[in-house]
């Protein structure tokens, strides 16, 4: 285990065109939309550092100065927070920046998650690292982080790669990455291919690729040359096929929690109402609004 190089640093891919969410993304990316008051972004740091993170590359586009602003002091308001003692907000205020040594690198032009990810290559130089999309979000609570269980699989897999899995429904696999393979017989999925989007009734399996990524070193080349595929991006997916086929090899895990896709409309709704009903303040008057919305809409 110890020949195993440790996983220190994490990249969160935040550069995207949120086009989904516009015109709310214009000028705020979409990473740093609230769920309920905190921002998505936030949420996503957060689990980095439970998982034993201890620095993050964010790949920002549009509104960097929006995130970069997000976790840097903000003296005017902490001062104000102060002098109204509004105590346990000025802690909230002051927890988020001395949260974690973030740099940030700038994304010029929305190549791809594949792009973004390479944009932060010398940032992170040849070390293992973590990827987690800056809109997805691991609601992991009471187990360990989503972020943690890659790593720990990593680790028992002598350092191969490891990408987070979800099962679903049949019939919808041809909206998603879907990967093939076979049990590993340790709780993983030993990869042999990837296919994305594959037409209705040829999915090799019901588990799609999700938001989360522990790669090798072995990813940087490959990504380097990585040429531009479908939307002429260059595609993430493309680099962990190689991976899989030619390189390390590449398994996959199917995260113990919830997830929430909070860069589509209904998943990040969803993950409102799934956070918000975590707060013993909001959960009462949130599920009584529930009710009185379904009754109307119900008659
Ligand atoms: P998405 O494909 O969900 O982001 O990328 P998008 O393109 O912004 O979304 P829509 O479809 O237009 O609404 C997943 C993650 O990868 C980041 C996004 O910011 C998001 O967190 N990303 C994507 C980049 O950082 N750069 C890119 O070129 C593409």
């Amino acid at each position: 285990m110890s020949s195993v190089e440790r996983v220190r640093k994490a990249i969160i891919p935040a550069a995207g065109l949120g086009t989904r969410f516009l015109p709310a993304t214009k000028a705020v990316p979409k990473e740093m939309l609230p769920i309920v008051d905190i921002p998505t972004l936030q949420l996503v740091v957060e689990e980095a550092l439970a998982s034993g993170i201890e620095e993050i590359v964010l790949v920002t586009g549009r509104g960097k100065s929006t995130i970069e602003d997000h976790f840097d002091v903000s003296y005017e308001l902490e001062r104000t927070l102060r002098d109204r003692n509004k105590n346990d907000l000025l802690r909230e205020m002051e927890k988020i920046s001395k949260m974690v040594r973030l740099v940030s690198v700038r994304q010029k032009e929305p190549l791809g998650l594949g792009h973004a990810v390479l944009v932060a290559r010398q940032a992170i130089g040849d070390e293992p690292v973590a990827v987690l999309l800056g809109d997805d979000l691991y609601d992991c609570e009471g187990r360990k982080p989503a972020t943690r269980q890659l790593i720990d699989a990593y680790e028992r897999l002598g350092g191969k790669g490891v990408i987070s899995l979800m099962e679903v429904a049949a019939g919808q696999e041809h909206l998603y990455g879907v990967v093939a393979g076979q049990p590993a017989g340790d709780g993983t999925f030993r990869i042999s291919d990837m296919v994305e989007k594959p037409a209705p009734g040829t999915a090799p399996s019901r588990l799609i690729i999700v938001g989360r990524y522990v790669l090798p070193a072995a990813i940087w080349p490959i990504l380097e040359k990585t040429q531009p595929g479908k939307n002429g991006e260059i595609q993430l997916t493309d680099a962990l096929r190689e991976l899989a086929i030619e390189g390390a090899g590449c398994h996959g895990l199917v995260i113990d929690g919830q997830r929430h896709d909070a860069g589509d409309k209904l998943g990040y709704l969803g993950a409102c109402l799934a956070y918000a009903l975590k707060r013993p303040e909001l959960k009462p008057g949130l599920l009584a609004l529930m009710r009185q919305l379904v009754t109307e809409h119900d008659a």
